[in-house]
């Protein structure tokens, strides 16, 4: 079968810039798909750092301003790898020029913004996706197929968690390259968009979605550094956000995230408890989930440790033998092959646009609750 060659403009070159050109570059080579990939343009400001990258990767051509990449005719594709104050911008002006686009998460800095972005692109009616990537590792797919399967029987709790270290010290500087997850006109939020984001959507997926919660967030340093100005400025975004709540199905749920538990890298966990099963996973530990079912018999009865490596898990077919595990960046080869398989066949590849606004509509409701210390219904 001959393959439809397919142009992509990629917008940022940093941490995901890097990931999401890995996929492009190893997805048709271990899966089949009905695109080819090409790598035609990359956009970031700086001229001299955007070509060096682009040589590095292998993209054809360099922009460094979007707009100029979105009216380029021999573009099918735009990938949003900036920060989220660009994403509503980008992505509205893209689906407008027609274009495919993938945008990375939290998909707007708040729902208001994630609404935009989606009217834009289902008026336009062009494929969409969010790199939620987590909905993508093997192990967290085969929680999903255990409970859709009814394994699980009725669920009764979901905890998750997502923890790090990087911004205890006082002395780091806020905005900026590489900071601008700490100035919030640019992140919208802190760990509630950066971090609970993750947690929740994958957690929607799992488990249905989230009707209300009541939330506590907390900035432990109250002033810093801007990079950009070097004035002291107050700090707006949460360093912490805890939240509780309650999920359609009935179940209860705790999430948490934080950039100050010291020694926790980015400690991703999820446990999901129901009447017959639980499940537990860990991004420290990813390839692995433990499962425990009450109707194994009685005497030996326990957690079982499952290594996610054999050809009958989840995408692990199509990389190594048994027992030889894959890593972080996989899901996001993962993830654009499913997007690509689901647009060759006319299908909408989830987490869409609306699944992301899905999630940015719980965030909203968990800043509101932290700050009207009430519960919120979202
Ligand atoms: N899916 C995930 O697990 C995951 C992980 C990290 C980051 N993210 C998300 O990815 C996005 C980017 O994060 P990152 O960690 O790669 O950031 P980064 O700071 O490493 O890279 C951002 C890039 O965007 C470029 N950029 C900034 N403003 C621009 C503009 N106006 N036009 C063109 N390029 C511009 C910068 O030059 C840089 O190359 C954010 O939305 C973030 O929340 C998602």
């Amino acid at each position: 079968m001959s393959k439809k060659n397919l142009n992509i403009g990629l917008i940022g070159y940093g941490f995901m810039g890097r990931t999401h050109s890995n996929a492009f570059l190893q997805a048709g080579r271990f899966f089949d798909l009905p695109y080819k990939p090409t790598l035609k343009a990359v956009c970031a400001r700086n001229p001299d750092r955007v070509k060096s990258f682009a040589a590095n990767w292998g993209y054809e051509s360099i922009e460094t301003d979007w707009r100029a990449m979105i009216e380029r005719p021999d573009i099918d594709l735009i990938d949003i790898a900036s920060p989220n104050d660009t994403h509503a911008e980008i992505a509205i002006a893209a689906a407008r020029a027609g274009k495919m686009v993938m945008c990375e998460k939290p998909l707007g800095r708040n729902a208001a913004e994630a609404l935009a972005m989606t009217e834009a692109v289902e008026a336009a009616s062009v494929p969409n996706m969010v790199w939620y990537n987590y909905r993508r590792v093997p192990g967290v797919v085969l929680i999903k197929q255990l409970l859709d399967e009814g394994k699980f029987g009725r669920i009764f709790h979901y905890r998750a968690k997502f923890l790090q270290d990087w911004t205890i010290s006082q002395d780091l500087p806020q905005g900026g390259e590489g900071l601008w997850r700490l100035d919030v006109a640019v992140a919208g939020s802190g760990v509630t968009g950066d971090l609970l984001a993750h947690n929740i959507d994958t957690a929607m997926w799992l488990n249905g979605p989230i009707t209300e919660v009541s939330a506590v967030t907390e900035t432990f340093i109250k002033e810093r550094k801007h990079n950009l100005t070097g004035d002291v400025q107050p700090v707006g975004i949460d360093d912490a956000s805890a939240f509780i709540c309650r999920f359609e199905n009935g179940s209860l749920a705790t999430f948490e995230a934080t950039r100050y538990a010291r020694g926790h890298k980015a400690l991703y966990t999820l446990e999901i408890n129901g009447e017959h099963a639980s499940a537990f996973w860990d991004l420290h530990d990813l390839h692995r989930i433990q499962y425990f079912d009450h109707q194994d018999e009685g005497r030996v009865r326990g957690w079982r440790n499952v290594h996610i490596t054999d050809g009958d898990h989840p995408y692990m077919k199509h990389w190594w033998v048994p027992g030889l595990q894959i890593g972080y960046e996989h899901t996001f080869t993962h993830q654009f092959a499913d997007f690509l398989q689901a647009t060759g066949e006319g299908r909408s590849s989830a987490p869409t646009f609306r699944d992301g606004l899905a999630t940015d509509r719980v965030t909203d409701a968990v800043l509101k609750s932290a700050k009207s210390r009430k519960w919120e219904t979202v």
